[in-house]
Protein backbone atom coordinates (compact mmCIF):
# COMPACT_ATOMS: atom_id res chain seq x y z
CA UNK A 1 0.00 0.00 0.00
CA UNK A 2 1.08 3.28 -0.77
CA UNK A 3 1.98 5.97 2.27
CA UNK A 4 2.69 9.34 2.49
CA UNK A 5 5.87 10.92 4.46
CA UNK A 6 6.17 14.34 5.55
CA UNK A 7 8.94 15.87 7.40
CA UNK A 8 7.06 18.72 9.21
CA UNK A 9 8.24 22.12 9.98
CA UNK A 10 7.51 23.99 7.11
CA UNK A 11 5.29 27.18 6.91
CA UNK A 12 2.76 26.61 4.31
CA UNK A 13 2.78 30.04 1.40
CA UNK A 14 1.71 30.57 -2.05
CA UNK A 15 -1.56 29.83 -3.79
CA UNK A 16 -3.63 26.94 -4.83
CA UNK A 17 -6.88 26.15 -7.06
CA UNK A 18 -9.63 24.52 -5.18
CA UNK A 19 -10.77 21.24 -6.94
CA UNK A 20 -14.67 20.73 -7.48
CA UNK A 21 -16.36 18.96 -4.66
CA UNK A 22 -16.64 15.38 -4.39
CA UNK A 23 -19.72 15.28 -2.70
CA UNK A 24 -21.24 17.60 -5.12
CA UNK A 25 -19.95 15.34 -8.02
CA UNK A 26 -21.26 12.03 -6.94
CA UNK A 27 -25.31 13.16 -6.42
CA UNK A 28 -24.52 15.00 -9.61
CA UNK A 29 -23.26 11.74 -11.41
CA UNK A 30 -26.24 9.75 -10.07
CA UNK A 31 -28.83 12.16 -11.36
CA UNK A 32 -27.70 11.87 -14.83
CA UNK A 33 -29.27 8.47 -14.63
CA UNK A 34 -32.68 10.49 -15.41
CA UNK A 35 -31.85 12.12 -18.34
CA UNK A 36 -33.07 11.26 -21.72
CA UNK A 37 -30.13 12.67 -23.49
CA UNK A 38 -25.99 13.30 -23.12
CA UNK A 39 -24.60 15.25 -20.01
CA UNK A 40 -21.37 16.87 -20.28
CA UNK A 41 -19.69 17.39 -16.62
CA UNK A 42 -16.85 19.94 -16.34
CA UNK A 43 -14.77 20.12 -13.65
CA UNK A 44 -15.20 16.51 -12.32
CA UNK A 45 -12.36 16.10 -9.18
CA UNK A 46 -9.82 13.35 -10.26
CA UNK A 47 -10.62 11.11 -7.34
CA UNK A 48 -11.27 7.27 -6.56
CA UNK A 49 -14.97 7.56 -4.73
CA UNK A 50 -15.69 9.29 -8.56
CA UNK A 51 -13.95 6.42 -10.26
CA UNK A 52 -16.37 4.07 -8.29
CA UNK A 53 -19.27 6.23 -9.27
CA UNK A 54 -18.55 5.91 -12.87
CA UNK A 55 -17.70 1.87 -12.40
CA UNK A 56 -20.99 1.58 -10.99
CA UNK A 57 -23.02 3.76 -13.62
CA UNK A 58 -20.65 1.78 -16.26
CA UNK A 59 -21.41 -1.47 -14.58
CA UNK A 60 -25.25 -0.90 -15.48
CA UNK A 61 -25.09 0.25 -19.53
CA UNK A 62 -23.94 3.69 -19.08
CA UNK A 63 -21.98 5.21 -21.97
CA UNK A 64 -19.06 7.36 -20.39
CA UNK A 65 -16.67 9.02 -22.30
CA UNK A 66 -13.98 12.28 -21.97
CA UNK A 67 -13.81 14.51 -24.40
CA UNK A 68 -11.01 16.79 -25.67
CA UNK A 69 -11.07 19.39 -22.92
CA UNK A 70 -10.86 16.33 -20.21
CA UNK A 71 -15.05 16.61 -19.60
CA UNK A 72 -16.99 14.13 -19.02
CA UNK A 73 -19.91 13.06 -21.39
CA UNK A 74 -22.44 10.60 -20.03
CA UNK A 75 -25.34 8.56 -21.89
CA UNK A 76 -27.09 6.81 -19.23
CA UNK A 77 -31.08 6.68 -21.31
CA UNK A 78 -30.16 3.13 -21.93
CA UNK A 79 -29.43 1.37 -19.17
CA UNK A 80 -29.72 -2.25 -19.08
CA UNK A 81 -28.39 -3.50 -15.88
CA UNK A 82 -30.48 -2.06 -13.18
CA UNK A 83 -28.67 -3.60 -10.04
CA UNK A 84 -25.37 -1.91 -7.70
CA UNK A 85 -23.13 -4.61 -6.85
CA UNK A 86 -22.09 -5.25 -2.93
CA UNK A 87 -18.84 -5.21 -4.29
CA UNK A 88 -18.89 -1.75 -5.11
CA UNK A 89 -21.41 -0.19 -2.79
CA UNK A 90 -19.17 -2.07 0.18
CA UNK A 91 -16.36 0.37 -1.44
CA UNK A 92 -18.51 3.62 -1.31
CA UNK A 93 -21.58 4.05 0.75
CA UNK A 94 -22.53 7.47 -1.59
CA UNK A 95 -23.73 4.14 -4.37
CA UNK A 96 -26.78 4.83 -2.29
CA UNK A 97 -27.15 7.97 -4.69
CA UNK A 98 -28.26 6.04 -7.45
CA UNK A 99 -31.54 4.49 -5.89
CA UNK A 100 -34.04 7.56 -6.14
CA UNK A 101 -32.64 8.09 -9.79
CA UNK A 102 -33.05 4.24 -10.90
CA UNK A 103 -36.62 3.86 -9.51
CA UNK A 104 -37.88 7.17 -10.83
CA UNK A 105 -36.73 6.70 -14.26
CA UNK A 106 -36.54 2.88 -14.89
CA UNK A 107 -39.13 1.69 -12.27
CA UNK A 108 -36.61 -0.62 -10.53
CA UNK A 109 -33.41 -0.41 -8.81
CA UNK A 110 -31.54 -3.51 -6.52
CA UNK A 111 -29.15 -1.99 -5.02
CA UNK A 112 -26.95 -3.72 -1.88
CA UNK A 113 -27.63 -2.06 1.63
CA UNK A 114 -24.71 -0.56 2.31
CA UNK A 115 -22.80 -1.32 5.85
CA UNK A 116 -21.63 1.13 8.49
CA UNK A 117 -18.22 1.86 8.33
CA UNK A 118 -15.47 3.30 10.08
CA UNK A 119 -17.28 6.31 11.56
CA UNK A 120 -20.61 5.05 11.88
CA UNK A 121 -23.37 2.56 11.44
CA UNK A 122 -24.84 5.04 8.82
CA UNK A 123 -28.22 3.54 7.91
CA UNK A 124 -30.47 4.68 5.04
CA UNK A 125 -33.87 4.30 6.35
CA UNK A 126 -35.10 7.70 6.31
CA UNK A 127 -34.12 7.36 2.15
CA UNK A 128 -36.71 4.40 2.19
CA UNK A 129 -39.38 5.67 3.87
CA UNK A 130 -39.48 8.63 1.92
CA UNK A 131 -39.38 6.95 -1.30
CA UNK A 132 -41.97 4.66 -0.06
CA UNK A 133 -44.34 8.06 0.27
CA UNK A 134 -43.60 8.64 -3.31
CA UNK A 135 -45.26 4.98 -4.01
CA UNK A 136 -41.93 3.11 -4.14
CA UNK A 137 -42.43 -0.61 -3.14
CA UNK A 138 -39.25 -1.35 -0.90
CA UNK A 139 -38.03 -4.80 0.18
CA UNK A 140 -34.86 -5.63 1.55
CA UNK A 141 -33.87 -9.63 1.04
CA UNK A 142 -30.51 -10.80 0.96
CA UNK A 143 -28.70 -7.97 2.19
CA UNK A 144 -29.95 -5.81 -1.20
CA UNK A 145 -32.76 -2.92 -1.37
CA UNK A 146 -35.19 -3.90 -4.06
CA UNK A 147 -37.39 -0.83 -5.30
CA UNK A 148 -40.28 -1.37 -7.72
CA UNK A 149 -42.91 1.87 -8.80
CA UNK A 150 -44.47 2.14 -12.04
CA UNK A 151 -44.60 5.62 -11.88
CA UNK A 152 -43.48 7.56 -8.46
CA UNK A 153 -46.07 10.41 -6.73
CA UNK A 154 -45.64 13.33 -5.65
CA UNK A 155 -46.08 13.40 -1.34
CA UNK A 156 -45.38 15.87 1.46
CA UNK A 157 -42.52 14.28 3.26
CA UNK A 158 -41.03 15.12 6.56
CA UNK A 159 -38.03 13.84 7.08
CA UNK A 160 -37.13 12.22 10.43
CA UNK A 161 -33.35 13.17 10.52
CA UNK A 162 -31.40 15.69 8.51
CA UNK A 163 -29.85 13.69 5.61
CA UNK A 164 -27.95 15.16 2.82
CA UNK A 165 -27.69 11.90 0.47
CA UNK A 166 -31.52 10.72 1.68
CA UNK A 167 -32.34 14.83 0.58
CA UNK A 168 -30.31 14.18 -2.96
CA UNK A 169 -32.70 10.55 -3.49
CA UNK A 170 -35.58 12.11 -2.56
CA UNK A 171 -35.03 15.70 -4.76
CA UNK A 172 -33.72 13.10 -7.80
CA UNK A 173 -36.83 10.79 -7.53
CA UNK A 174 -39.54 13.13 -6.99
CA UNK A 175 -37.99 15.19 -10.44
CA UNK A 176 -40.00 12.51 -12.16
CA UNK A 177 -42.65 11.67 -10.20
CA UNK A 178 -46.57 12.72 -10.65
CA UNK A 179 -47.18 16.18 -9.15
CA UNK A 180 -45.83 17.89 -6.60
CA UNK A 181 -43.31 16.80 -3.20
CA UNK A 182 -42.90 19.53 -0.34
CA UNK A 183 -39.88 17.94 1.29
CA UNK A 184 -38.83 19.32 5.08
CA UNK A 185 -36.42 19.02 7.34
CA UNK A 186 -33.73 18.44 4.47
CA UNK A 187 -30.31 19.24 4.87
CA UNK A 188 -28.87 22.42 3.75
CA UNK A 189 -25.80 22.18 2.62
CA UNK A 190 -24.34 23.89 -0.57
CA UNK A 191 -24.01 20.72 -2.30
CA UNK A 192 -27.98 20.43 -2.15
CA UNK A 193 -28.26 23.37 -3.97
CA UNK A 194 -25.92 22.11 -6.63
CA UNK A 195 -27.88 19.38 -7.43
CA UNK A 196 -30.92 20.89 -7.51
CA UNK A 197 -29.24 23.60 -10.42
CA UNK A 198 -28.15 20.38 -12.10
CA UNK A 199 -31.52 18.78 -12.43
CA UNK A 200 -32.68 22.31 -12.81
CA UNK A 201 -30.63 22.75 -16.00
CA UNK A 202 -32.13 19.26 -17.05
CA UNK A 203 -35.63 20.62 -16.73
CA UNK A 204 -36.38 20.25 -13.91
CA UNK A 205 -38.77 22.54 -11.48
CA UNK A 206 -36.98 22.46 -7.93
CA UNK A 207 -37.43 25.44 -5.74
CA UNK A 208 -36.10 26.35 -2.06
CA UNK A 209 -32.98 24.31 -2.26
CA UNK A 210 -30.42 25.60 0.85
CA UNK A 211 -33.74 26.30 2.68
CA UNK A 212 -36.13 23.84 5.05
CA UNK A 213 -38.58 23.56 2.62
CA UNK A 214 -37.86 21.76 -0.95
CA UNK A 215 -40.91 21.97 -3.28
CA UNK A 216 -40.27 19.89 -6.58
CA UNK A 217 -42.65 19.88 -9.48
CA UNK A 218 -42.45 16.36 -11.32
CA UNK A 219 -41.80 16.78 -14.86
CA UNK A 220 -42.40 13.67 -17.87
CA UNK A 221 -38.46 14.22 -19.00
CA UNK A 222 -35.30 15.40 -18.39
CA UNK A 223 -33.13 16.13 -20.84
CA UNK A 224 -28.79 16.69 -21.52
CA UNK A 225 -27.02 19.44 -19.81
CA UNK A 226 -23.71 20.84 -19.59
CA UNK A 227 -23.06 21.35 -15.84
CA UNK A 228 -19.66 22.18 -14.24
CA UNK A 229 -19.11 21.04 -10.94
CA UNK A 230 -18.76 23.49 -8.37
CA UNK A 231 -15.77 23.82 -6.13
CA UNK A 232 -14.98 22.17 -2.90
CA UNK A 233 -15.76 23.78 0.40
CA UNK A 234 -13.80 21.23 2.72
CA UNK A 235 -10.94 20.85 0.80
CA UNK A 236 -10.59 24.04 0.89
CA UNK A 237 -11.49 24.49 4.93
CA UNK A 238 -8.78 21.61 4.96
CA UNK A 239 -5.97 23.37 3.48
CA UNK A 240 -6.87 26.40 5.27
CA UNK A 241 -6.76 24.90 8.53
CA UNK A 242 -3.20 23.72 6.94
CA UNK A 243 -2.02 26.88 6.36
CA UNK A 244 -3.16 28.59 10.08
CA UNK A 245 -1.43 25.69 12.01
CA UNK A 246 2.00 25.87 10.64
CA UNK A 247 1.93 29.93 10.48
CA UNK A 248 1.76 30.53 7.02
CA UNK A 249 -0.43 32.35 4.54
CA UNK A 250 -1.90 31.24 1.77
CA UNK A 251 -4.57 31.86 -0.76
CA UNK A 252 -6.96 29.43 -2.32
CA UNK A 253 -8.74 30.23 -5.80
CA UNK A 254 -12.06 29.12 -7.79
CA UNK A 255 -13.94 28.61 -4.20
CA UNK A 256 -16.98 30.70 -3.36
CA UNK A 257 -16.66 32.01 -0.08
CA UNK A 258 -20.49 31.90 0.71
CA UNK A 259 -20.17 27.58 0.08
CA UNK A 260 -17.77 27.86 3.40
CA UNK A 261 -20.68 29.22 6.12
CA UNK A 262 -19.10 28.53 9.46
CA UNK A 263 -15.62 27.37 8.39
CA UNK A 264 -14.21 30.86 7.95
CA UNK A 265 -15.12 31.89 11.49
CA UNK A 266 -13.55 29.45 13.08
CA UNK A 267 -10.93 30.27 11.25
CA UNK A 268 -11.00 33.72 12.06
CA UNK A 269 -12.15 32.73 16.21
CA UNK A 270 -8.91 30.91 15.74
CA UNK A 271 -6.48 33.98 15.27
CA UNK A 272 -6.68 33.50 11.58
CA UNK A 273 -6.90 36.86 9.36
CA UNK A 274 -8.94 35.97 6.92
CA UNK A 275 -10.06 37.95 3.64
CA UNK A 276 -12.15 37.63 1.14
CA UNK A 277 -11.82 38.65 -2.45
CA UNK A 278 -14.00 37.65 -5.19
CA UNK A 279 -13.59 33.79 -5.86
CA UNK A 280 -10.64 33.68 -3.41
CA UNK A 281 -9.84 33.31 0.35
CA UNK A 282 -6.76 34.91 1.79
CA UNK A 283 -5.82 33.40 4.92
CA UNK A 284 -2.39 35.11 7.37
CA UNK A 285 -1.39 33.03 10.03
CA UNK A 286 1.84 34.56 10.28
CA UNK A 287 1.45 37.50 13.49
CA UNK A 288 -1.29 35.49 15.43
CA UNK A 289 -0.79 32.55 17.80
CA UNK A 290 -3.52 30.21 17.47
CA UNK A 291 -6.54 30.13 19.70
CA UNK A 292 -8.22 26.73 20.46
CA UNK A 293 -11.95 27.32 19.58
CA UNK A 294 -15.11 24.60 21.15
CA UNK A 295 -17.05 23.41 18.47
CA UNK A 296 -19.84 21.26 18.31
CA UNK A 297 -20.90 19.63 14.91
CA UNK A 298 -24.19 20.42 12.67
CA UNK A 299 -25.58 20.70 9.86
CA UNK A 300 -25.13 23.02 7.52
CA UNK A 301 -25.16 25.88 8.27
CA UNK A 302 -23.30 24.63 11.53
CA UNK A 303 -20.19 23.58 11.90
CA UNK A 304 -19.51 20.18 9.00
CA UNK A 305 -18.41 17.05 10.72
CA UNK A 306 -16.52 16.79 7.52
CA UNK A 307 -13.85 19.41 9.18
CA UNK A 308 -13.97 18.37 12.64
CA UNK A 309 -10.78 16.37 12.37
CA UNK A 310 -8.71 19.05 10.98
CA UNK A 311 -10.09 21.38 13.93
CA UNK A 312 -8.86 19.04 15.88
CA UNK A 313 -5.64 19.06 15.33
CA UNK A 314 -5.50 22.96 15.24
CA UNK A 315 -7.14 22.86 18.89
CA UNK A 316 -4.43 20.32 20.23
CA UNK A 317 -1.45 22.90 19.37
CA UNK A 318 -2.99 26.34 20.49
CA UNK A 319 -2.70 27.13 24.46
CA UNK A 320 -4.83 25.75 26.72
CA UNK A 321 -7.67 23.63 27.02
CA UNK A 322 -10.89 22.97 24.42
CA UNK A 323 -13.72 20.75 23.44
CA UNK A 324 -14.94 19.27 20.02
CA UNK A 325 -18.46 17.66 19.90
CA UNK A 326 -19.49 15.22 17.09
CA UNK A 327 -23.16 15.59 16.90
CA UNK A 328 -23.48 13.94 13.20
CA UNK A 329 -21.99 10.34 13.67
CA UNK A 330 -21.13 8.37 16.15
CA UNK A 331 -18.35 6.77 16.17
CA UNK A 332 -16.03 9.76 14.55
CA UNK A 333 -13.20 9.87 16.44
CA UNK A 334 -10.71 7.22 15.16
CA UNK A 335 -8.01 9.76 14.40
CA UNK A 336 -7.74 10.63 17.78
CA UNK A 337 -6.09 7.63 18.79
CA UNK A 338 -3.50 8.00 16.19
CA UNK A 339 -2.80 11.79 16.98
CA UNK A 340 -1.88 11.03 20.63
CA UNK A 341 0.76 8.49 19.25
CA UNK A 342 2.44 11.62 18.37
CA UNK A 343 2.33 13.38 21.27
CA UNK A 344 -1.36 15.54 21.29
CA UNK A 345 -3.32 15.58 24.80
CA UNK A 346 -7.34 14.01 23.89
CA UNK A 347 -9.48 12.46 25.99
CA UNK A 348 -13.01 11.14 24.59
CA UNK A 349 -15.63 11.70 26.61
CA UNK A 350 -18.92 10.38 25.01
CA UNK A 351 -19.20 12.39 21.84
CA UNK A 352 -16.65 14.85 23.27
CA UNK A 353 -13.13 15.38 22.50
CA UNK A 354 -11.32 16.98 24.99
CA UNK A 355 -8.53 18.68 24.34
CA UNK A 356 -5.22 20.78 25.91
CA UNK A 357 -2.70 22.29 23.49
CA UNK A 358 0.86 20.70 23.63
CA UNK A 359 3.69 22.87 23.11
CA UNK A 360 4.77 20.36 20.45
CA UNK A 361 4.12 16.91 18.84
CA UNK A 362 6.52 14.43 17.37
CA UNK A 363 6.18 12.46 13.77
CA UNK A 364 5.09 8.61 13.75
CA UNK A 365 4.12 6.19 11.92
CA UNK A 366 0.12 6.42 11.62
CA UNK A 367 -2.46 4.60 10.40
CA UNK A 368 -5.58 6.15 8.52
CA UNK A 369 -8.94 5.26 8.83
CA UNK A 370 -11.40 7.16 7.04
CA UNK A 371 -11.19 10.15 4.65
CA UNK A 372 -11.20 13.17 7.00
CA UNK A 373 -9.12 11.40 9.81
CA UNK A 374 -6.27 11.30 7.03
CA UNK A 375 -6.17 14.43 6.41
CA UNK A 376 -5.81 15.74 10.10
CA UNK A 377 -2.94 12.85 10.49
CA UNK A 378 -1.73 14.86 7.12
CA UNK A 379 -2.20 18.15 8.68
CA UNK A 380 -0.38 16.81 11.87
CA UNK A 381 2.27 15.85 10.11
CA UNK A 382 3.17 18.84 9.16
CA UNK A 383 3.47 20.42 12.44
CA UNK A 384 5.08 17.74 14.21
CA UNK A 385 9.24 17.65 14.77
CA UNK A 386 10.76 14.51 12.56
CA UNK A 387 9.07 12.37 10.06
CA UNK A 388 5.44 11.02 9.99
CA UNK A 389 4.50 8.46 7.61
CA UNK A 390 0.70 8.01 6.92
CA UNK A 391 -0.94 4.36 6.03
CA UNK A 392 -3.80 3.36 4.23
CA UNK A 393 -3.47 6.65 2.69
CA UNK A 394 -6.08 4.92 -0.03
CA UNK A 395 -8.76 6.57 2.08
CA UNK A 396 -7.10 10.20 1.23
CA UNK A 397 -7.11 9.59 -2.80
CA UNK A 398 -10.95 8.93 -2.26
CA UNK A 399 -11.59 12.81 -1.51
CA UNK A 400 -8.73 14.93 -2.05
CA UNK A 401 -7.38 15.14 -5.48
CA UNK A 402 -3.33 15.12 -5.39
CA UNK A 403 -3.07 16.22 -2.33
CA UNK A 404 0.65 15.89 -1.80
CA UNK A 405 1.23 18.27 -5.14
CA UNK A 406 -0.91 20.32 -3.86
CA UNK A 407 0.92 21.15 -0.66
CA UNK A 408 4.12 20.42 -1.62
CA UNK A 409 2.84 23.50 -4.25
CA UNK A 410 2.85 25.30 -0.87
CA UNK A 411 6.24 24.40 0.38
CA UNK A 412 5.24 21.37 2.31
CA UNK A 413 7.93 18.88 2.58
CA UNK A 414 5.61 15.17 1.47
CA UNK A 415 6.07 13.00 -0.72
CA UNK A 416 4.32 9.69 -1.71
CA UNK A 417 5.94 6.91 -1.29
CA UNK A 418 5.31 3.43 -3.61
CA UNK A 419 4.09 0.29 -2.51
N1 LIG B 1 -29.00 8.76 9.13
C1 LIG B 1 -29.94 7.84 9.56
N2 LIG B 1 -30.77 7.32 8.61
C2 LIG B 1 -30.71 7.65 7.30
C3 LIG B 1 -29.75 8.57 6.87
C4 LIG B 1 -28.91 9.13 7.82
O1 LIG B 1 -30.04 7.52 10.73
O2 LIG B 1 -31.49 7.12 6.51
C5 LIG B 1 -28.08 9.36 10.11
C6 LIG B 1 -26.62 8.99 9.84
O3 LIG B 1 -26.27 7.74 10.39
C7 LIG B 1 -25.89 10.14 10.46
C8 LIG B 1 -26.82 11.33 10.19
O4 LIG B 1 -28.12 10.77 9.95
O5 LIG B 1 -25.78 9.94 11.84
C9 LIG B 1 -26.45 12.21 9.00
O6 LIG B 1 -26.11 11.40 7.89
P1 LIG B 1 -26.30 11.87 6.37
O7 LIG B 1 -27.30 10.98 5.74
O8 LIG B 1 -26.52 13.34 6.30
O9 LIG B 1 -24.85 11.53 5.79
P2 LIG B 1 -24.59 11.03 4.31
O10 LIG B 1 -25.58 11.63 3.41
O11 LIG B 1 -24.41 9.56 4.33
C10 LIG B 1 -23.05 13.00 3.55
C11 LIG B 1 -21.64 13.14 3.04
C12 LIG B 1 -20.67 12.87 4.18
C13 LIG B 1 -20.95 13.90 5.28
C14 LIG B 1 -22.41 13.80 5.73
C15 LIG B 1 -22.80 14.83 6.76
C16 LIG B 1 -21.84 12.53 0.71
C17 LIG B 1 -21.57 11.56 -0.37
N3 LIG B 1 -21.45 12.20 1.95
O12 LIG B 1 -23.15 11.66 4.04
O13 LIG B 1 -19.37 13.08 3.67
O14 LIG B 1 -20.11 13.66 6.39
O15 LIG B 1 -23.28 13.94 4.59
O16 LIG B 1 -22.58 16.11 6.27
O17 LIG B 1 -22.39 13.60 0.47
C18 LIG B 1 -17.03 12.80 3.59
O18 LIG B 1 -17.02 13.45 2.53
O19 LIG B 1 -15.97 12.50 4.21
C19 LIG B 1 -18.30 12.35 4.15
C20 LIG B 1 -18.39 11.36 5.04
Amino acid sequence: MEKLLIKGGKSLSGQIDCSGAKNSALPVIAASILSSDDITLKNLPYLQDITTMFELIGSMGADISLDEKMNFKLNTSNLSNLEARYELVKTMRASILVLGSMVAKYGYAKIALPGGCAIGSRPVNYHLKALEKLGAEISLNNGYIEAKAKKLTGANIEFEGVTVTGTENLMMAASLAEGLTILTNVAKEPEISDLADFLNSMGAKISGAGTDEIRIKGVEELTGTTFKIPADRIEAGTYLVAAAITNGKITINKIDPKRMGSIIETLQRAGAEVNLNGNSIYLDMTKNVIKPVDIVTAPFPGFPTDMQAQFTVLNCIGPGESSVTETIFENRFMHVQELNRMGTDITINGTTALINGVDSISGAQVMATDLRASASLILAGLIAKGETIVDRIYHIDRGYERIEEKLSNLGAEIIRLPN
